[in-house]
This record gives C-alpha cells, structure tokens and sequence, in this order.
C-alpha cells in the first residue's frame, strides 16, 4: 500500500501533463483503489471552457475506464504553472460529486506539499450528498 506522501508524489508528477494553457494553474491527482491500485491524472483544459476537465475526475476516468471503481482515497495536488505552488487545491463541486459516485467514504488528500496536507472523508466535504439511493 502507498503512504500518503507517495500518492502526493504521484500527484504531484502528473502535474507535469496539465495541459492549462488559459488558467495557468495545473493540478495533478492520484487515485488509490481498494486493491492497492493507483491511477493519476491531470487538469485538460479547453478554449471553451466548460468543456475543461478537472485532474480529479481525468484520475477518476483513467480508474474506472481500466476496470476500477472502489477507491480509497484520492491526492490532489495544484498550483500555479511555474509552479511555486501555494494555498491548498481542495476538489470542485463537480469533481467531489463524480467521486462520491463511487465511494463516499474514501479519503481525501487536499496537499500544498507532501507534508502540508488537509485529509478528510469525501463525505465530510459534501455532507447530505444527492445520490442513487435518492432515485429508489
Ligand atoms: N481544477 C482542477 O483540476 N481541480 C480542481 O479541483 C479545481 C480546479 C482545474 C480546472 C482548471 O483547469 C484550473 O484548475 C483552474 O480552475
């Protein structure tokens, strides 16, 4: 199993593929599975701009798109391009209620720097989630 530096690490690296050519500011993600597992991915943005992909829903895309849904917990890494980095990248609306899709009791892992780091249940940062069970 990985330690949470290393997925920071991990995170942190995939940094490097943002493609934030508008915002300046790329954000790398690194997803651990059940199994041990561990998926990254990076912010793909788009000159329109809603069609822009945050690196937590792309790790998430990379997990689920290879056969694996039951994550454990999730590292998020971001900063400015030229990056110094600098304040806490928490996870987006959208990209907390794409992970609570699959597990609401994962961790996760909201890093300045692989020892600054704020780590919660996703369920604690989106209390009274809509979700499938709504639907029955
Ligand atoms: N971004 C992420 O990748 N994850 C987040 O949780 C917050 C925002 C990206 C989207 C966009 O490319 C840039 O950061 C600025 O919003």
């Amino acid at each position: 199993m990985y330690t949470d530096r290393q997925l920071l690490d991990m995170a942190k690296n995939a940094m490097k593929y943002s493609y934030s050519p508008y915002s300046h500011f790329a954000v790398g993600a690194c997803v651990l599975m059940k199994d041990g597992s561990v998926f990254t991915g990076c912010n793909i943005e788009n000159s329109s701009y809603g069609a822009t992909i945050c690196a937590e829903r792309a790790a998430v895309c990379n997990a689920v798109s290879s056969g694996y849904k039951d994550f454990k917990a999730i590292a998020i890494v971001g900063g400015l391009n030229s990056t110094g980095i600098n304040g806490i990248t928490y996870p987006c609306g959208i990209c907390r209620q794409v992970l609570s899709e699959f597990s609401a009791d994962m961790y996760v892992i909201a890093a300045r720097s692989e020892d600054d780091y704020d780590m919660r249940r996703l369920s604690e940062f989106l209390p009274a989630s809509f979700g499938a069970g709504q639907m029955e």
